[in-house]
């Protein structure tokens, strides 16, 4: 079953993504879908989800447990409000807020040690974000680590070549496997980001190397997202 990653960033007002949510639940798909809605609407789209498969993300996290942080959200306060999922190093995090690969390090090991499936991003420096990023990482049998390759150039623009995708996810399958020894191909989910639409969302989810998407734009509405959901029921 393929994945989809909904990131709705810091686009849609509490109202709208309780709206919105309730309006995916309702033609769920066969499909592993993700919600990600900015920290003030967690709370609201989790009572949303409730009775649904689909599951629940934050957009960001903080690498310390608990203590004077202010701002900072940490990870029991993302599992207690109802999420699964957390985004770490997302790209407009590392550009607007100087998020160091030192940084998305110490979360994603806060992430997982939080009981949280952190979805990594990646973009065009993917080989050394990910050996960086992947530093003392230990991930346990049942845990799964979810990638997104992004490449800043088509992200809120237009995808990235196909062929380009599935020779970039193949190789970062390898490389996680090479820094994370022990760890199992069904534990490394390898998703495709930036300028997703339905166009192009049949193509790239009939590629094996191709295990979900991460969608921003195109996941804000029912007219655009459903055709995308309805590609991965497909898949
Ligand atoms: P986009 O965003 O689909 O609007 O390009 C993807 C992302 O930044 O996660």
């Amino acid at each position: 079953m393929k994945t989809i990653v909904a990131n709705w960033k810091m686009q849609l007002t509490t109202t709208e993504a309780v709206t919105l949510a309730r309006e995916i639940c309702e033609g769920q798909a066969n499909a592993h879908i993700i919600l990600c809605p900015s920290f003030p609407s967690l709370s609201g789209v989790s009572t949303v989800l409730r009775s649904s498969s689909v599951l629940l993300g934050a957009q960001d996290l903080f690498w310390e447990e608990k203590g004077a942080y202010t701002g900072e959200v940490s990870a029991a306060q993302l599992r207690e409000v109802g999420c699964s999922h957390v985004l770490i190093g997302h790209s407009e995090r590392r550009k607007y807020v100087r998020e160091t690969d030192q940084m998305i390090n110490k979360k994603l090991i806060t992430a997982l040690s939080g009981k949280l499936a952190p979805i990594l991003c990646v973009g065009k420096a993917y080989r050394m974000q990910l050996t960086k990023a992947l530093t003392g990482l230990h991930l346990r049998h049942q845990e799964t680590l979810l990638i997104a390759y992004e490449p800043e150039s088509a992200i809120g623009k237009k995808v990235e070549k196909l062929e380009t995708v599935v020779k970039v996810h193949e190789e970062i399958r390898g490389l996680v496997t090479k820094l994370l020894p022990g760890i199992k191909p069904k534990q490394i989910h390898v998703l495709y980001g930036g300028g997703m639409e339905k166009k192009s969302a049949p193509l790239f989810l009939a590629e094996n190397q191709v295990d979900g998407l991460l969608v921003g734009g195109a996941s804000l509405t029912m007219a655009t997202f459903a055709p995308i959901l309805e590609a991965a029921y497909d898949a």
